[in-house]
């Protein structure tokens, strides 16, 4: 039987809650389709330094470094947001993606017909999009180098080299190739440099996918473009900074927040969490939606293990429950049938995914 190692990091707020029910799924899921699945579970964020005293111990890192997966929560939370940048919780997030080399963050974003109204978009706009947010994630603003703040000034570096951008616009294009081969690099290139660069190296790369039809588009316009008419985007490029912000407005296009995964690969082991926060103000009290952390886990069936038929079996089984009315508060007045907890519609899913008959 095939076995699989999984660094699980629950995090703060509503980290745990919502990955217990991925869990949930994931045990339902490896039973049917006969593989096994270890998990280890290890701090990090707030919780890693209330205990260690630094928000990505050692003991993490190296677990995440050995293992198949690190299937992660969410970190943060006020508590810790006056420590000194380097100890705050999402430092450790960081520091994680850069060690593990996780250049590649995809973002999907897909409407589910039976949620359209959850949207703030009116339905006819909405129907039928499906979006690959394809963000770099370990270069740009968030790591260049130099950066500083004194008592009244700061500054921040964005910096690209050119094989940066050459390996995510090749994980892009290889991304359309199997979609409607369409990628658009969403970028500020009447203003900055680095997108200039972006937009020379892509153009290069592109030769290479000559079946592939490449659109540019600054970020201002995207940002306008994606509540717009959010149909004509298929895979959207961009770079780490715009690519956390247009993510964030891709999933309220979808309804809500809490409904959309990400996969973070392209080094030695891929994380995969939602795309949201920890949530502290609705921590511990059940309304969680675990959807996006459970679609998290499929993509990691899909990407890390090739699990292909499992991925499937969740997925479809959200559809199908989301279909029959269940509902987690967040996108209760749509079609509810019934509101859950979060452990509720972890049950249910689960329940989904075992009576499948495929
Ligand atoms: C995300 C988050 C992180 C980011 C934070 C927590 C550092 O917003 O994964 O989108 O900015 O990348
Ligand atoms: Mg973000």
């Amino acid at each position: 039987m095939k076995r699989y190692n999984v660094c699980v990091i629950k995090g703060d707020g509503i980290g745990p809650e919502i990955i217990d029910e991925a869990i949930k799924v994931l045990d339902v899921a490896s039973n049917k389709f006969g593989f096994e699945i270890n998990y280890e579970y290890f701090l990090m964020g707030g919780a890693a330094i209330d205990v260690f005293g630094e928000p990505l111990p050692k003991e993490t890192l190296q677990n995440a470094l050995n293992s198949d997966a690190v299937l992660f929560g969410a970190i943060g939370g006020e508590k810790w947001d006056k420590l000194e940048r380097h100890l705050r919780p999402e430092s450790g997030l960081l520091k994680l993606r850069k060690e593990l080399g996780v250049f590649a963050n995809l973002r999907p974003a897909v409407i589910f017909d039976e949620l359209i109204d959850a949207s703030s978009i009116k339905p006819e706009i909405l129907r039928g999009v499906d979006i690959m947010v394809v963000r770099e994630l370990t270069g740009g603003i968030y790591f260049g180098q130099p950066r500083e703040i004194t008592k009244d000034r700061a500054f921040n570096t964005m910096v690209y080299t050119a094989d940066e951008i050459k390996r995510i616009s090749k994980i892009a294009f290889e991304a359309a190739l199997k979609r409607r081969k369409k990628v658009t690099l969403v970028d500020k290139a009447n203003v900055l440099e680095t997108s200039q660069l972006w937009r020379e190296v892509v153009v290069e790369v592109a030769k290479e996918y000559p079946e592939i039809t490449l659109e540019y588009m600054y970020v201002d316009n995207a940002a306008m473009q994606l509540v717009r008419s959010p149909g004509q985007f298929d895979v959207l490029l961009t770079e780490n900074l715009f690519g956390d912000i247009l993510s964030d407005e891709a999933s309220m296009v979808c309804g809500s927040i809490g409904l959309l995964p990400s996969a973070s690969i392209g080094g030695k082991v891929g994380i995969y969490e939602p795309i949201h926060g920890s949530a502290p103000d609705i921590a511990g009290q059940g309304i969680a939606n675990p959807i996006a952390t459970i679609l998290s886990a499929a993509m990691m069936l899909r990407y890390a293990f090739d699990e292909t038929a499992a991925a499937d079996c969740i997925e479809s089984a959200i559809k199908a429950v989301l279909k029959d009315g269940y509902r987690t508060r967040d996108i209760a007045s749509y079609g509810a049938k019934e509101i859950c907890s979060t452990e509720e519609i972890g049950t249910i899913i689960s329940d989904y995914v075992r009576n499948d008959e495929r």
